[in-house]
């Protein structure tokens, strides 16, 4: 799927939040679970630390604060938002959706809720999801939030998934604007390498199988990484008349150093319009671009006019990418 967001109604992001979990969990403390090191890891993903949820904390209990503070930086109540997707593959629960269990803590009673299954792009999608509806006049004040507790579906035994993810949640607030805001968004899924990256154990195909964890071919996930981002960026660039050269801020999904910096090196942005803080958080699913997205905010590089490039991937395998240019001066809490 691919289209210019261009039909006369500007759509923009008017809240930003963010919330991580308190505990720090870095790469020597793994080392301790599993057979690894400071050096294997830093080496092969630029990931130092990431944060791990505390065994009480669900994902709703991280969204919170995070959409609490996107509606004050709108300067918006609960009340207001009549659309919430919560963008996540670690829900609270199967059922009610987190959306729902959030829409009534934040006292958004008229929001039609729903949660929204696409892997680590699953913010991508939400995004253009709101996108549409605002668009089409079926809302006005939308929350979208992209978030996981990845550490509760991993296997604390497997190194080749366990050093990889962290927990995270961010949230936005769409809203129409005066000015110009999103540009275009392009999404994409195959199905077909979907094993690549894989919770077989937690639907109705396989229920009872006793391995919940997330399984992954980290080499072809690697590989379609490297291409896809590219990809997509590069087909949303060309339908929206855009080049490189007009991006200003390139946010890619936080999976890996390495995987970053090829996409960076192949589309030709100059690094200092790269957002990376992988090192910091890991991949935190589908709280990475929103999370990327608060820390440029907070240090200062996320300003009005800025054309801004963003671009997931994930299980499914899927894919997406966003064009906007920014519109609002925000404080954001990192
Ligand atoms: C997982 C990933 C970091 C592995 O890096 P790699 O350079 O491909 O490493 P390989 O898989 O070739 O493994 C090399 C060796 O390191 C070992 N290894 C794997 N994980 C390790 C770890 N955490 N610590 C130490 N050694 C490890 C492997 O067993 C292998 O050993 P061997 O050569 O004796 O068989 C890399 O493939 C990757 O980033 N893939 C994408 C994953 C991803 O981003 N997933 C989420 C997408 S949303």
């Amino acid at each position: 799927m691919i289209g210019t967001a261009r039909n006369g109604v500007e759509i923009s992001i008017t809240g930003l939040g963010c919330k991580v979990p308190d505990r720090v969990v870095t790469n020597d403390e793994l080392s301790q679970y599993v057979d690894t090191s400071n050096e294997w890891i830093l080496e092969r993903t630029g990931i130092r630390e990431r944060r791990i949820a505390a065994p009480d904390e669900a994902l709703s209990d991280l969204a919170y604060p995070a959409c609490r503070e996107a509606l004050q930086q709108a300067g918006l109540q609960g009340s207001d938002v009549d659309l919430l997707i919560v963008a996540t593959v670690t829900p609270d629960m199967m059922f009610p959706s987190t959306a729902a269990i959030l829409a009534d803590r934040l006292g958004a009673g008229d929001a039609g809720a729903y949660d929204l299954s696409a892997g680590c792009t699953g913010f991508m999608y939400a995004l253009a999801q709101a996108y549409g509806m605002l668009a089409g006049g079926l809302a006005q004040r939308a929350l979208v939030v992209g978030g996981d507790i990845l550490s509760r579906i991993l296997d604390w035994d497997d190194r080749s998934t366990l050093v990889l993810f962290g927990d995270g949640v961010g949230a936005v607030v769409l809203q129409a604007v005066p000015e110009q805001g999103f540009i275009g968004f392009e999404l994409g899924a195959d199905g077909a390498g979907g094993a690549n990256l894989w919770l077989p154990g937690s639907g109705s195909r396989l229920f009872d199988d006793p391995e919940k964890y997330v399984k992954m071919n980290g080499r072809e996930v690697f590989k379609f990484a490297t291409r896809i981002l590219v990809q997509s960026a590069e087909e949303l660039m060309e339908k929206c008349g855009i080049t490189i050269e007009d991006v200003d801020l390139y946010i890619p999904h936080q999976a890996n150093v390495r995987i970053i910096d090829h996409a960076t090196r192949k589309l030709g942005v100059p690094s200092e319009r790269v957002v990376i803080n992988v090192d910091r958080y890991g991949n935190t699913s589908s709280g990475s671009i929103p999370l990327a997205l608060a820390d440029a905010a907070a240090d200062g590089r996320l300003r009005p006019g800025q054309l801004v490039l963003m671009t997931g991937m994930g299980a499914g395998l899927t894919w997406g990418s966003a064009l906007m240019r920014w519109t609002k001066e925000m404080e954001v809490a990192a």
